[in-house]
């Protein structure tokens, strides 16, 4: 089992480029089911983008990695199995996401039901309630989705009782072959949900945006042509360093982005008194010696990102007085907090909320990772800490962050991985 051992209080300097997003290239490689011929561009070569490229292969879809260019070429193949097995869903949820367009494009689906993961149950009923009313017949049988639309699906309105970033992809996903208009409301309006639009309307079809109401007809050119798409960068990488320069930037530059999609975390982390710079495509922050607290609530986007929880949580113990965070969108998403409190953190989890006191001098320590996003939070936590900080299963990181410690290595933290 690898590990990451970092020495702490290396102050940052350097540039750090931000890689394609793993949450706006799943569903778009889902989406390719619907496409015969696809290249995408910046695709960041993380655990979960190979997991959900084994599903597709397993599907009939050939797939060419060429590693060095950050390019997947995805072609389709005649015989298409509309099967989703366990064993490639189990490890990475996303997989959930063929279950729309096998339906639409081959009026039937077998898709296992994703496991829970340790932040919550993460059901899949928003997913099926919008599959339903466009016309799919489903049945649950041995951890199974069975789903069939003998006669297509049929473009129909859809509210969503709640906001929900995968009901809205795989609802997206399965209007996109049906038949007629299809209008969603109550939509998630990530911006990789942004991303999915594009490539879809690139593959053919017309959606417009209003508010959280997005309308998709499908125009029925068959569509033979080439898609190329480069990917959205991964904005949650890009506010994971956001706050690392924070907290002991002497100055660090985040490259390849664009500032206006992370305006709530500039927002934020200049309320608490970081320096930020940006430009059309980069941002540098410089930590600042007197940290402010904060109220914060994580929301669908464009509120502040439950994945940036955890990592926003350890600069609050570095800010003197009492911080709040309250996580809104998962029932379970605190799990770095007994590990931080090992490192020293003073925080207290009232319901969803917690309170963080500082500033707390935190100490390296021998800690574990549970999730992918809770163990940034212990590497973020290991880069100030007095001492050396060792962290356990970092397989948890590689499904999300490309290249982690050779990123903070250029900008001189004292990182490695053994
Ligand atoms: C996506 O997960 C992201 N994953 C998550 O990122 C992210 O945290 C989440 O959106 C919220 O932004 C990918 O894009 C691959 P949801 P998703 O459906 O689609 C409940 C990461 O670290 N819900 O918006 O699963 C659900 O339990 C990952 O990259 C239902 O009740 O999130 C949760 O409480 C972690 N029924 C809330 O809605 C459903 O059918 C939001 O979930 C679906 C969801």
């Amino acid at each position: 089992m690898q590990k990451l051992l970092i020495k702490g209080k290396k102050e940052l300097s350097g540039s750090i480029s931000i890689s394609g997003s793993k949450n706006a290239t799943l569903p778009i490689l889902a989406a390719a089911i619907l496409a015969n011929d696809v290249k995408l561009l910046n695709v960041p070569l993380v655990k979960d983008i190979f997991t959900m490229l084994d599903l597709l292969k397993f599907i009939g879809i050939k797939v060419k990695v060429e590693n060095n260019k950050r390019i997947i070429h995805l072609q389709k193949e005649k015989q298409i199995n509309t099967l989703a097995p366990y064993k490639l869903v189990k490890t990475m949820r996303a997989g959930v996401l063929v279950l729309g367009p096998l339906l639409t494009k081959y009026k039937k689906a077998k898709v296992s039901l994703p496991g829970g993961c340790s932040i919550g149950t993460r059901p899949v009923d928003l997913h099926l309630f919008a599959l339903k009313k466009l016309g799919a017949k489903i049945k649950i049988k041995d951890g199974y989705i069975i789903a069939e639309a003998k006669k297509g699906l049929i473009g129909t309105k859809i509210k969503f009782p709640t906001i929900s970033v995968g009901a809205t992809e795989n609802a997206l996903l399965a209007a996109f072959g049906a038949k007629g208009k299809t209008t969603l409301n109550n939509c998630a309006i990530e911006p990789e949900i942004l991303d999915l639009i594009i490539f879809l309307k690139k593959l053919g079809c017309k959606i417009e945006i209003t508010g959280r109401k997005i309308t998709l007809i499908r125009n029925n050119n068959k569509n033979k042509k080439k898609i190329n798409h480069k990917v959205i960068f991964d904005r949650i990488e890009a506010g994971t360093y956001l706050v690392a320069g924070a907290l002991i930037g002497k100055k660090i530059v985040i490259k390849q982005i664009n500032p206006k999609i992370l305006k709530c975390e500039i927002d934020i982390l200049k309320k608490m008194g970081a320096k930020i710079f940006k430009t059309k495509n980069s941002i540098s922050i410089l930590k600042t010696s007197r940290l402010k607290t904060i109220k914060v609530s994580t929301k669908a986007y464009p509120g502040f990102p439950t994945d940036l929880q955890a990592q926003l949580m350890v600069l609050m113990t570095q800010a003197e007085g009492i911080s709040k965070i309250k996580e809104n969108i998962f029932e379970n998403r605190f799990m770095h907090v007994p590990e931080l409190k090992r490192m020293g953190a003073k925080i207290e989890i009232r319901k969803q909320t917690a309170f963080i006191s500082g500033p707390s001098k935190l100490t390296g320590a021998e800690v574990m990772a549970t999730d992918l996003r809770a163990s940034v939070s212990l590497v973020l936590a290991g880069l100030i800490a007095d001492n050396r900080t060792v962290i356990n299963r970092i397989y948890h990181l590689d499904r999300g962050y490309e290249q982690l410690e050779n990123k903070l290595k250029n900008c001189k933290a004292q990182i490695k991985r053994v």
